[in-house]
């Protein structure tokens, strides 16, 4: 019988480093978008060490669910204020990948936490959150204009 779940190559994804060419015109956003990144690669390089406990996993993931939480609520609110078209689907998009990630957060609790699992979200989610999702809306991501006011 042919084994229904052949061994997956355990090759972790890099993370995408941001660049200027993924501002989003938001400098908060931004910034929270670099801390994500970062996160992630703190977390995909504990994947990486056999050493690493399941405890800090725990910790590295629980950091970014928090992060991820903030951010969406902020981008969201931000998306809502300037009316974006598209904010229901946008939101949905935030919905889905947060309960991935707190689905292996619970996982990671009970201790049946797959890490080759764990490393293929984080870095699907990470290479696609900002240019595939936000990007695209980036024009209802701008700072407010309040200064002009003060022309
Ligand atoms: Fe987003
Ligand atoms: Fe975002």
């Amino acid at each position: 019988m042919q084994p229904k779940n052949p061994p997956k190559q355990h090759r972790v994804k890099a993370i995408p480093q941001w660049s200027p060419s993924l501002s989003v015109g938001h400098a908060k956003l931004d910034e929270q978008h670099i801390t994500l990144l970062e996160l992630g690669r703190d977390l995909m390089r504990l994947l990486e060490t056999d050493a690493a406990s399941n405890e800090q996993v725990h910790v590295a993931l629980e950091d970014i669910v928090r992060q991820a939480r903030l951010h969406d609520s902020l981008e969201e609110s931000i998306l809502e204020a300037n009316g974006c078209p598209t904010l229901a689907e946008h939101k949905q998009a935030h919905q889905t990948a947060r309960n991935e990630l707190t689905n292996m957060l619970s996982a990671a609790l009970r201790g049946d936490l797959v890490r080759p699992e764990l490393s293929r979200l984080i870095a699907d989610w990470m290479g696609h959150h900002i240019s595939e999702n936000d990007l695209p809306v980036k024009d209802y991501m701008k700072q407010p204009t309040k200064a002009r006011a003060a022309n």
